[in-house]
């Protein structure tokens, strides 16, 4: 982590101690829930070597991600924090919009404890650990996208919910850090967590079901997502520096300074 990009720990009055931000050590998952675990990742795992980007598959490594049971928060920071100055931080179910992406720019990942139940694996609407760990922290330990996703929460912090720029905002992390592609040796590879922690969606991008478009910033910000049917429109990056020029565009055009 660069230090002259040390957050604040308050962001336009937002104290991320506040609600919402729980325990995770207290935290203790039944025999149960360790097997659901254990059965998403084999079932995951036996695509996403062939299907998912090199950033992802070497953040699982860097992390020690366990795949037979529940990952502590405090293992998985210990390997994560001196990477790239991000941590996991155990919210309790839904937070906020603006707490959710404030926490971004403080380099905090928010993440349920519950695990989906055994009779609904596939990709769920609402985020579970699954998702929330397996899906989305291996690409922090990736630099460019851990500062992309900083410099994204600082900016999106700058809106309120609701508001054009906002759900513009919404729209870039989307198709971006949830259903995301990048292109690697000619091919289309799979970065977003929506992807990694589902089957039939990340499934579906190789058997030709979305249209699959280059990265075009007005594209992306201008087209609503629905978060209830597989995604119809994707866009590809070339790399993840991609991603942070997108946010220093927007930036930009805003008129908001660092
Ligand atoms: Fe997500």
């Amino acid at each position: 982590m660069n230090t002259t990009d040390a957050p604040n720990e308050e962001i336009k009055g937002l104290k991320m101690d506040g609600a919402g931000f729980i325990s995770h050590e207290e935290k203790h998952y039944s025999d149960e829930e360790n097997a659901i675990w254990k059965l998403l990742c084999e079932r995951r795992m036996e695509k996403l070597p062939t299907t998912a980007s090199s950033a992802y598959l070497e953040g699982l490594e860097k992390l020690k991600m366990p795949m037979d049971r529940i990952p502590l928060f405090d293992e998985l920071n210990a390997n994560l924090e001196p990477l790239t100055g991000w941590t996991l931080r155990a919210v309790n179910g839904f937070i906020p919009a603006k707490m959710f992406f404030g926490s971004m720019a403080l380099r905090q990942f928010p993440s349920t404890l519950e695990i989906r139940p055994m009779g609904r694996l596939e990709y769920l609407q609402e985020p579970d650990i699954f998702h929330d760990v397996f899906g989305h922290v291996p690409m922090h330990t990736d630099s460019l996208f851990a500062d992309f996703v900083a410099e994204y929460g600082k900016l999106v912090t700058e809106y309120e919910v609701g508001s054009e720029r906002f759900d513009a905002m919404a729209r870039l992390w989307w198709y971006t850090v949830e259903f995301g592609l990048i292109r690697e040796n000619d091919e289309v590879r799979l970065y977003g967590s929506g992807h990694m922690s589902s089957f039939g969606e990340a499934d579906n991008v190789f058997l030709g079901g979305p249209e699959i478009r280059d990265f075009n910033l007005d594209e992306v910000i201008s087209t609503p997502f629905r978060i209830d049917i597989y995604q119809p429109v994707l866009w590809v990056i070339d790399g993840f520096e991609q991603l942070r020029l997108a946010v220093d565009e927007l930036r930009r055009r805003w008129d908001v300074s660092n």
